[in-house]
């Protein structure tokens, strides 16, 4: 018996790195899986089938169920086909993983439009597209769902000549605080994940030694979790997952002053004290080095 048995999932960009983890975790549990992969290279050029269907493959020979989509997520006809796909195969959705990713990584001195709108388009648009095609099925269904959608620390905290990819990220993370809470009555959870993984994405980033502890199925087990009964009661959360490591990110709020609000405006002067009085107090800035 798995925790997922009954249970169908879409998981966008799946022919490597973590959404390939993701897909072979949930077929594991039992979960029937849509493997989207446009197939093309790390900066999101080119496509091909072989990607998706090599995941497919190995997903089948373990004894699980899936099928292969090739579409773009950033293209709305396809996100369409992409939820019409897991119906038309499986009669059901009942999880939707939203992975697929690109890079395009420019300091802001030298980043060029075409960078900034191909990174926003395949993370944040890519993310709601998959999302809203995937809404109108559990609205439908009426038996809630789960959505795990993929930030990145670049964008929770911050991380040089990543503008494009940080400002999609971040969208990404406040996309799904909104959706948490219009979710709730619905019994659909919506989280984020900001993994850190050795893939293709990040092999020149990190040293070969990196492989094996970094290896992306040491993410995966939290996003099945997410999408078990287990996790029925945890949304609008992030969590920043690695190395066999899971830490929660959450804002904080540090007062610094109140006057009455019927009371004239603050004067300059006034905020200027206020902030001195209270910065010692401040949390620090964090750093990617936190999580
Ligand atoms: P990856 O490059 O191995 O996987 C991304 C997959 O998305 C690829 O298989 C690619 O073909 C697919 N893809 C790209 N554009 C697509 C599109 N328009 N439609 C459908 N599929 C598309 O990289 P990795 O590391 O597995 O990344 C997965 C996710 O995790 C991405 O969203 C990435 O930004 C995020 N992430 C990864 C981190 C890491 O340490 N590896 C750190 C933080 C976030």
């Amino acid at each position: 018996m798995g925790k997922l048995d009954g249970k169908v999932a879409i998981v966008t960009g799946a022919g490597g790195g973590l959404g390939r983890c993701h897909a072979l975790g949930l077929a594991a549990e039992g979960a029937a899986v849509v493997v989207n992969d446009l197939g093309g290279a790390r900066d999101g050029t080119g496509g091909g089938h072989s990607m998706a269907d090599a995941v497919v493959a190995e997903i089948k020979a373990a004894g699980g169920r899936a099928v292969a989509q090739y579409g773009n997520v950033a293209d709305a006809a396809d996100a369409a086909d992409l939820v019409k796909t897991a119906v038309d195969a499986f009669g059901r959705l009942d999880i939707v993983i939203n992975n697929a990713g690109i890079l395009r990584d420019r300091t802001f001195k030298k980043i060029t439009h075409e960078e900034w709108d191909a990174v926003i388009a395949v993370h944040l648009r890519g993310t709601y597209l998959v999302t809203r095609a995937a809404w109108d099925v559990f609205m439908a269904q009426g038996e809630g769902g789960r959505i795990v959608n993929t930030s990145s620390t670049s964008g929770l905290i911050g991380n040089f000549g990543q503008t494009n990819y940080g400002a999609a990220k971040a969208g990404i993370a406040g996309f799904t605080r909104v959706l948490a809470l219009e979710g709730m009555k619905y019994g659909i959870t919506v989280n984020t994940l900001a993994p850190a993984a050795w893939t293709r994405m990040t092999e020149d980033l990190m040293p070969t030694e990196q492989a094996q502890p970094m290896a992306p199925e040491k993410v995966s087990p939290v996003v099945v979790w997410l999408c078990t009964e287990d996790a029925a009661n945890v949304t609008g959360r992030q969590f920043c997952v690695g190395s066999n490591r899971i830490t929660l990110l959450s804002w904080q709020v540090t007062p610094i002053g109140q006057h009455d609000p019927k009371a004239a405006p603050w004067t300059v002067d006034e905020v200027d004290a206020a902030m001195k009085a209270s910065q010692a107090n401040w949390p620090k800035l964090l750093r990617l080095s936190d999580v």
